[in-house]
């Protein structure tokens, strides 16, 4: 098993990527820190602690991180993710649960004491890493890789026509985390548009014994309804299952920049996929990054739904 901890900003496609993960033989859970992003850090706390509740997972730890990005205002997205966070789900009672710790110090901490590197898999604004990084630099020797779900490339963006959301909101702890040099894959709003699942597979979900499926079914089902498509992108889903299994998508090693001085442009990752731009040289100082850039969509759902079944 993985030791990986998860940063996120619960709303229903973060909520959707803890089930799969607790769900999963691959992976051991160490830890969450929530973040501001979807909706506000409190409602981001509350939302992933009610998670854990509904499938009896509340003995995993979980600490609140930052309430707002580095210098930005917060913006939300519920407009997608509904007032609560979690659609429509019903959410048990949390008060007084979680952790006192903020949620830099126990992503700084839980990376520290583990005996084997970690794999950060982080969801939301990269708020809380790039506090983390600044903090304590020396996290970087026990960090395995970042799994980032984040940026937009020629599809365009999902909060304006160049930027994805997660890199949008905070777009200068963004540039911090992917110029870190750390090991990373980063799982773009592009090939999320291929996570989705069948109406046959939802009903698989719908009737399985497993409350984490039947948890997950409702949570798809309120993002359809809001696209009034088929096709909703599962896209924290697709950056875990990438994690979970490594032919869910294919990556190529990429230069990368994130425009945080553009009005316009704010927040779009600059990726270069010029044929020449794949040939490493001396004088690029622009990081490089696994950059997804297919994912195999039946592939997808057989990790995501094999997860969530524990088949
Ligand atoms: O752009 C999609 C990403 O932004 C997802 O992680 C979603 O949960 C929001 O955080
Ligand atoms: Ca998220």
């Amino acid at each position: 098993m993985k030791p990986i901890f998860i940063d996120c900003d619960t709303g229903v496609d973060d909520a959707l990527a803890i089930l799969a993960a607790l769900q999963s033989p691959q992976v051991e859970v160490l830890g969450i820190s929530t973040v501001a992003g979807n909706v506000e850090a409190d409602a981001a706390f509350r939302n992933t602690l009610a998670v854990l509740e509904l499938v009896s997972a509340d003995s995993i730890p979980v600490a609140k991180g930052m309430e707002a990005p580095l210098t930005r205002t917060l913006t939300t997205a519920k407009e997608v993710h509904g007032e609560s966070g979690l659609g429509n789900l019903t959410l048990p009672d949390v008060a007084g649960k979680g952790m006192t710790e903020h949620g830099v110090d126990f992503l700084i901490r839980t990376v520290k004491q583990s005996d084997r590197p970690v794999t950060l898999v982080l969801l939301g604004p990269l708020t809380n890493m790039a506090v983390a990084l600044k903090k304590d630099p020396s996290i970087a020797n026990n960090i395995a890789e970042l799994v980032i779900m984040g940026g937009a490339d020629a599809a365009g963006g999902n909060v304006t026509p160049v930027a994805e959301f997660n890199i949008y909101v905070d777009p200068e702890a963004a540039r911090i985390v992917l110029e870190s040099g750390l090991p990373t894959r980063l799982v773009t709003w592009d090939v999320c548009l291929d996570a989705w699942l069948t109406e046959a597979e939802l009903k698989e979900l719908e009737q399985s014994a497993e409350p984490a499926a039947n948890v997950a079914h409702e949570l798809i089902q309120f993002l359809r309804t809001l696209y009034n498509k088929d096709h909703s992108a599962l896209s924290d889903p697709a950056a875990m299952c990438a994690l979970l299994d490594e032919s869910v998508i294919e990556s190529e090693s990429l230069p990368i920049e994130v425009e945080t001085a553009g009005t316009v442009t704010r927040g779009m990752t600059v990726i270069d996929t010029r044929p020449f731009a794949t040939i490493p040289v001396t004088n690029d100082a622009r990081p490089r990054v696994q950059v997804a850039r297919k994912l195999y969509r039946e592939r997808f759902a057989a990790v995501f739904m094999n997860a969530l079944m524990r088949k």
